[in-house]
């Protein structure tokens, strides 16, 4: 890194930074063309209207030891020694990040984003690891931490004329690193869920709190009477918490905490919401991992799948690495009514392993069980038909294709593929590869006039205070029906000892996660900070400077700010992963076509040979090796694109 005195000089060179941040406005002309309305929204504090957007942040991990200019090694997390530890954080490693990192960040959030989206989801992770044995954390530390991130909200979405209140609403969780000893969370209520109370108690409505003690799950209406976020406490269900024991026990509150989900869910139906589901450690599930518990799988899987007229999405933390899941209902295997298909034992007890070599493990397991979903008949051409709304040109199918449809149909669970449901992983803040956030966009269709959360929410904690309030023990909505009949089946399968969530009104239409709809999620683009870049742009000014001056610190730090922004890294629009929308069936389409391998002589979506521009190819053996284009995306994506293809050719 660059000596504070080199960067002196730089000061004068302020033209070079004349407007980095609106330069790099991220949510293109159309938002802005409305700059007016975002004036008027942001002096106001409050918006008028929806923008059909919302933030996705997770894993921030602020360490207040991280010493620019450290040692970058496993052992001293860039606390100590000398190293490449940057300004802003060492990409590529495993070190916390610096709370320059996490300043700029908010101050990048506030700049462009406030005024333009709805709401936040904060998937958990604040506070560093506790990977120092020189510096062990301390509980009075992590809840610092976290107190610092969370202000840090308050100030970024504050109102002008009421600092101490949001504009929009911030849903956080709990993260496995946000609590002592990391992993490790006892039933509630503890002095963990009684902290956060406190330190989120600006999150959570007032008519949540007695539930949030109890287990440290809530919901919010962030669109009211419209939408819910509904924030799990993913520490129940997680393989890694040896303090609990799942989800089958009546006594585990991972099974109390899966029937007020089932209760939400249940609610939200019966009002005619949608919700979203979010949490810190995704239901990962495959041969090289599983994250939950088995039977926290189990019935996750089975809820959201019979609540799937309900729920819009789900989106997780944890992983670090940019991807997404399927459930698959065929799996489901605690009721008789879901017939599973196989017995396949997920991997166990790889859970905390990291590094780019169990993550691509992962990665590779994933894609295998992608390609061996159901695929479509013949070729991408007619699934691309099959999965179209309606094939523009497209004449009548043969009888021999629309049979092949409607087997296919059937193994997929119809047209929307209802089978399935999705879990969305975003990468980071903290730089193991480079800093990032999402932000989501949705369809707000027929939603223009509805009431924000700003313009109710102190109405909605006066209103609802005594109607929910004990909501996994409401009597009302215990009447659903535990199946009696299960015996005429001559199935050995125990009776469920919980109440099986009902489908859908079978007139009801596909949910908002399979066909487009208002609330349905459109797209998403994933901001990254090219940290090589800005490193890069500090050392061309150091030499470009002369730096034999000294200056107060105070300067530098304007210099370091001018520098970091982030960027659009993709989004689920562009030229390779074409997404109409993010619906479960779009995500089914993405999955086969990253898992292509071109076995049945398709061509597919090899890379060009042309656009090969390395030559190492003169040792013969890979020549003709075909790429697929999606999943060589998948990949440099799920690193945030620090690292080059070439480092991750040989996962499979
Ligand atoms: C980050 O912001 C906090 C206030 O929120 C301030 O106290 C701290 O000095 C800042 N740190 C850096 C490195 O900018
Ligand atoms: C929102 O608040 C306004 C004014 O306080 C009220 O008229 C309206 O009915 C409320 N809407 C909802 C959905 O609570
Ligand atoms: C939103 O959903 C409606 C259907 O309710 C659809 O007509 C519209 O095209 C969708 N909007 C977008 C931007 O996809
Ligand atoms: C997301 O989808 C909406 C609606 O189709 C569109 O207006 C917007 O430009 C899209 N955003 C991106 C980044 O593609
Ligand atoms: C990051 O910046 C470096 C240096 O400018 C550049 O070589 C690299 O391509 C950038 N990475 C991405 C993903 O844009
Ligand atoms: C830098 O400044 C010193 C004195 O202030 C001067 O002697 C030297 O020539 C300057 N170097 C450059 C490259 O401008």
């Amino acid at each position: 890194m660059i000596p504070n005195s080199l960067l002196a000089g730089i000061l004068f060179l302020g033209s070079v930074f004349a407007s980095p941040l609106s330069d790099q406005r991220p949510l293109g002309h159309e938002a802005l063309s409305s700059t007016a309305d975002a004036d008027i929204a942001n002096t106001a504090g409050s918006q008028r209207g929806l923008s059909g957007r919302f933030l996705h942040i997770t894993d921030l991990h602020p360490d207040r030891l991280y010493k620019n200019g450290a040692s970058t090694s496993d052992d001293v997390s860039c606390h100590r020694g000398e190293g490449r530890a940057g300004y802003f954080g060492a990409e590529g490693t495993e070190c916390d990040a610096p709370l320059a990192l996490i300043n700029e960040t908010f101050r990048w959030i506030e700049n462009n984003l406030k005024g333009e989206i709805d709401f936040v989801i904060w998937t958990g992770d604040s506070a560093r690891h506790d990977n120092d044995l020189k510096n062990p954390r301390t509980p009075d530390e992590v809840i610092s931490l976290n107190e610092f991130i969370a202000d840090k909200f308050v100030d970024a979405f504050k109102r002008p004329e009421a600092p101490h209140t949001l504009s929009i609403p911030v849903i956080p969780t709990l993260g496995n690193n946000d609590i002592m000893p990391h992993n490790i969370l006892a039933d509630g209520p503890n002095k963990w869920t009684k902290h956060y109370l406190d330190v989120w108690t600006r999150f959570i409505p007032e008519h949540q709190r007695h539930s949030f003690v109890e287990g440290g799950w809530f919901t919010s209406e962030v669109i009211p009477n419209q939408l819910a976020v509904i924030s799990l406490n993913t520490m129940y269900f997680f393989d890694s918490n040896s303090a609990v024991d799942g989800c089958a026990d009546k006594s585990e509150p991972g099974y109390e905490h899966m029937e007020w989900l089932r209760v939400q869910l249940k609610i939200l139906r019966s009002r005619g919401m949608k919700a979203i589901l979010i949490g810190h450690v995704p239901p990962a599930r495959t041969s090289s991992k599983q994250n939950w518990d088995e039977t926290c799988w189990q019935k996750y899987t089975l809820w959201v799948h019979q609540y799937r007229d309900v729920v819009v999405g789900s989106a997780y933390g944890h992983m670090n690495i940019d991807h997404f899941m399927l459930q698959d209902s065929r799996k489901i295997e605690i009721v008789d009514d879901f017939e599973a298909s196989s017995s396949d034992i997920p991997a166990k007890g790889l859970s905390d392993r990291v590094g780019v070599q169990s993550r691509s493990e992962y990665l590779s397991s994933l894609r295998k069980d992608w390609s061996q979903m159901p695929s479509p008949p013949d070729d991408l051409s007619i699934m691309e038909e099959l999965m179209g709304e309606s094939p523009p040109g497209s004449e009548t199918p043969s009888k021999i294709s629309k049979k092949k449809r409607k087997k296919f149909y059937k193994k997929i669970g119809g047209p929307w593929a209802e089978r399935y449901s999705v879990s969305l992983v975003s990468p980071s803040l903290v730089p193991n590869y480079f800093p990032t956030l999402r932000v989501v966009e949705y369809n707000i269709t027929g939603l223009e006039g509805v009431a924000t959360w700003a313009e109710n929410s102190s109405d909605l904690s006066q209103e609802r205070s005594h109607e929910t309030d004990d909501g996994f023990i409401d009597d009302n909505f215990a009447d659903e029906e535990t199946p009696e009949n299960s015996g005429k089946k001559k199935k050995k399968k125990k009776k469920p000892n919980f109440k099986v969530p009902e489908p859908p009104s079978p007139s009801a239409p596909p949910g908002p996660a399979y066909s487009n709809q208002p609330l349905t999620w459109l797209n998403y683009t994933q901001y990254f900070a090219n940290l090589t870049r800005i490193y890069e742009e500090l050392a061309e000014l150091e030499q470009s400077t002369n730096t034999t001056n000294q200056f107060i610190e105070e300067s530098d730090e304007e210099i370091y700010k001018d520098l970091f922004s982030f960027e659009v890294e993709y989004d689920t629009k562009d030229h390779i992963y074409k997404m109409d929308d993010l619906t479960v069936r779009s995500f089914f389409k993405l999955a086969t076509r990253a898992a292509d391998n071109f076995a049945d002589g398709s061509e597919g979506e090899e890379a060009d040979s042309d656009d090969d521009d390395d030559d190492d190819d003169d040792d013969g053996s890979t020549v003709t090796k075909k790429k697929n284009l999606v999943w060589r995306a998948f990949l440099e994506r799920a690193f945030v694109k620090y690292m080059s293809y070439d480092e991750l050719d040989d996962i499979e």
